[in-house]
């Protein structure tokens, strides 16, 4: 088999607030994770509104990797990992957010972790933010419905591009910045931009205000870090999920098409710098008013992204015959209406339909758009694991999962002649679920001993995948 680039950036990919732990230590304040509850499959999470010691919020302890990152740097180094991705808490740097001094205990966390990283041949891979902004921001500033927030933001991020400018050359913005095109998901809306719809408000425009200011915010904190080192890299964060036709029905084809610009719309102002004719005539169909400035226009096409980061689990399928707006919690994925199970594929214990081939077509169609280089910086199946008697894990359906999504990036670099920066699998140690907060939705090759309702030791121990990925890393892709 063919193998990839020689710097190729085989790593794994976590977020602060799902693994970190440590919520409030040395000086960290709340972030609007920290009062999110703990859900299930059919149990959404809670949003409260202040921290209730009856309820369990398990992002708070996590897996503890705050007090344990050293252990858990050596597992990734031994795993050979060239790359690890994970996020700044901006609450442990801000802790309200709006103070003019940041807070030198949680800046040193981070100089201290990526030292340890990169002593260990693992280069960091940083999002700005994933999920989480400080809850005071939230609560008495309404997130990114206020332009003030920008600033905060800017200056956040100015202060870690400068302090860890010799040491973090790969950057990315706002993760998964478009998943909150989902706007009818409170869960979205409050992680992706802290923002708590009001009654009767019109959530599209609320939505696309907070989007429009972390747009701009992205746009500002790019142009600030080419300033600071020209070397860095600094790239956009999406989650892509293709939308496909059910048939050759001409309205299949055309619906999948208008959905897919639920994908595309937040990556085409980070790439172009200028909003897509499709989103302004949306605006001016439905009269929605957002706030675009004089000046914003200049501020998006100076702060281009140099590369395209993104998601990859699953993808989804249209009907057009079909209304499924009103089935509620039991629609397949999300507020799509005329969303349906696409009968060729299978799905995961969680409904997310598995399909690789889909990973090459994704990256074709992101490179023929965009013709910037790709990374993919999540990619991996959340599984209920099975542990034998002796403690180990046969996690062959992980194995196999990541097997044949590795095969179809091979093609699309190697056959296609797609650009890719590298492959970051999620949770390549257990950390919590983001949708459902739970410990059992494990995506890791390094196993935790902890449970849903937050009891366990805490021990780490290797997966059959952990071997399995790292000959994959030595091999550069040729041995799968
Ligand atoms: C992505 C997020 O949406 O998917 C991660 O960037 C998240 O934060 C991942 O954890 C997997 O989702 P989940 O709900 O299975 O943890």
């Amino acid at each position: 088999m063919n193998t990839f680039p020689k710097d190729f950036l085989w790593g794994g990919a976590l977020a602060a607030h799902q693994f970190e732990g440590g919520w409030d230590q040395d000086g960290k304040g709340p972030s609007v994770i920290d009062v999110v509850t703990v859900g299930g499959p059919k149990k959404a999470r809670r949003i409260t509104d202040t921290i209730d010691p009856e309820e369990f919020y398990p992002n708070h302890e996590a897996i503890d990797f705050y007090n344990r990152y050293k252990e858990d740097v050596q597992l990734f180094a031994e795993m050979g990992l060239k790359a690890l991705r994970t996020s700044i808490a901006w609450s442990r740097i801000f802790p309200k957010g709006d103070e003019m001094e940041p807070n030198e205990a949680g800046l040193k966390f981070y100089d201290d972790l990526f030292d340890e990283l990169l002593a260990n041949g693992i280069e960091p891979v940083i999002t700005l933010t994933h999920f989480e902004m400080p809850l005071h921001l939230a609560r008495e500033y309404g997130g990114f419905r206020n332009r003030e927030v920008v600033d905060h933001f800017v200056r956040f991020a100015e202060t870690v591009l400068e302090r860890y400018k010799d040491k973090v050359t790969y950057w990315m913005t706002f993760n998964e910045i478009n998943n909150q095109m989902d706007y009818n998901n409170d869960l979205f809306l409050w992680t992706n931009s802290g923002l708590v719809a009001k009654e009767g408000e019109n959530r599209k425009e609320l939505m696309y205000t907070a989007g429009h200011h972390e747009l701009i915010a992205s746009a500002l904190a790019v142009s600030k870090g080419k300033e600071i080192n020209p070397n860095f890299q600094i790239g956009a964060m999406v989650s892509h999920v293709p939308v496909y036709p059910l048939t050759a029905n001409p309205a299949d084809v055309m619906l999948a098409e208008e959905y897919m610009r639920l994908r595309y719309f937040f990556p085409d102002v980070h790439v172009r710098g200028e909003y897509p004719s499709y989103t302004l005539k949306e605006f001016e169909r439905e009269g929605l008013n957002i706030p675009i400035l004089e000046g914003d226009k200049e501020i998006l096409e100076n702060g281009k992204v140099d590369y395209l980061g993104f998601s990859y689990y699953m993808s989804t399928a249209v009907d057009s015959t079909k209304d499924t707006s009103n089935l509620g919690e039991s629609a397949v994925h999300g507020s799509l209406a005329h969303d349906i199970e696409n009968p060729y594929i299978k799905s995961s214990d969680w409904g997310w339909g598995i399909d690789p081939v889909g990973l090459r077509y994704t990256l074709n169609r992101l490179w023929d758009r965009y013709q910037i280089p790709l990374f993919i910086v999540e990619n991996g199946f959340g599984a209920v694991d099975t542990i034998e008697e002796d403690g180990s894990i046969h996690d062959d359906e992980r194995i196999s999962y990541m097997r044949e999504h590795i095969k179809e990036m091979e093609k699309a670099v190697n056959y296609d002649g797609v650009e890719l920066m590298g492959y970051t699998p999620w949770g390549v140690i257990d950390i919590v679920s983001f949708t459902t907060g739970e410990m059992k939705k494990r995506y890791g090759m390094i196993h935790v001993d902890r449970d849903n309702e937050g009891k366990g030791t805490m021990e780490r121990s290797k997966k059959d995948s952990f071997k399995w990925f790292k000959q994959v890393i030595e091999s550069n892709g040729a041995e799968l």
